[in-house]
């Protein structure tokens, strides 16, 4: 398992206007959501993982190590970003060879290659388009041309820049079943959203982030109950959450999950009460 920690980590990209404030915060082992309003510094933290960005004070540290003497090709062997962009990313004129341009930086060649780049393909969804110009392709799928790219790498740690924004419901069911997948194989993942349905279902660990600052992390099932700390990170509230308070239910339920067991338990309690 890939570990990194932030310490005090400070980052302004003109003198005078901090972006980041001092952000402390670890990741390990298991998927972590990272939320927070639209200018709240996230893809700019995300950018410091893999050494786009350094930072003005404070340190990264991979696995103990600090990542400041490492160039960004080394740590691109060890964390994949997926631009929140993919046109900031891609820059191959055929889907295969933006997926390979990756792994073959790394020394993969032949039939191993074919291997990563086929698998990182379906994986995404994108098996019947590798030959395409990914600039052909719809924003979704260039979405997930540049998730297939890190893919490829094969990192023990990736970060995901909004995955799901702009895919359908096939693009979302698949992004879900990758982080799934992601996880199970021990990667260390931190995943960018404003999808606060996909954060309760999902991830055992949100970090909220506003202007520059962690306001809290915990498990969503703590942290999206705070209707103090939503409005705070101006982020929304789950649908299941919503829907559980405007049902009066006496448990906050932030999960589909949630709400069908406490509808069971007022149901049952209702028909108690009816037999009694
Ligand atoms: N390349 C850049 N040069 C100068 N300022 C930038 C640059 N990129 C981002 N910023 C500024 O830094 C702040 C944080 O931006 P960032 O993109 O990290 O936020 P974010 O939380 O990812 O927002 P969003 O939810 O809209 O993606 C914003 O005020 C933004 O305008
Ligand atoms: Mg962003």
């Amino acid at each position: 398992m890939t570990r990194i920690a932030l310490e005090g980590v400070t980052f302004a990209y003109a003198p005078g206007v901090p972006v980041l404030r001092g952000i402390s915060l670890t990741l390990g082992r298991g998927a972590t959501a990272l939320v927070g309003p639209n200018g709240a510094g996230k893809s700019t933290l995300a950018k410091h993982l893999n050494g786009i960005l350094r930072p003005d004070s404070g340190r990264i540290l991979l696995d103990g190590q600090d990542i400041r003497p490492r160039s960004i090709s080394r740590l691109a062997r060890s964390v994949g970003y997926v631009f929140q962009d993919p046109d900031e990313q891609i820059f191959q004129p055929m889907v295969w060879e933006e997926v390979a341009a990756g792994p073959r930086a790394l020394g993969v060649s032949g039939a191993a290659l074919d291997e990563r780049v086929g698998e990182a393909l379906e994986r995404t969804g994108l098996g019947e388009v590798g030959r395409a110009n990914p600039h052909d392709l719809a924003l979704a799928e260039r979405r997930r041309v540049a998730v297939a790219a890190v893919l490829a790498m094969a990192t023990p740690a990736l970060v995901l820049d909004e995955p799901t924004m702009g895919q359908d419901a096939q693009g979302v069911d698949l992004i879900v079943a990758l982080i799934r997948d992601l996880v199970e194989e021990g990667r260390t993942l931190l995943a960018i959203t404003h999808d606060m349905d996909l954060v309760a279902e999902l991830f055992p660990r949100v970090v909220f982030l506003s202007d520059g600052r962690v306001l809290a992390e915990g498990p969503p099932v703590d942290l999206l109950a705070s209707e103090n700390l939503l409005a705070q990170a101006g982020v929304h509230e789950p649908a299941a959450l919503a829907l559980g308070r405007a049902l009066r239910l006496p448990e906050p339920t932030p999960t589909e999950a949630h709400l069908v067991q406490r509808l069971r338990g007022s149901a049952r309690r209702a028909s108690a009460g009816e037999g009694g």
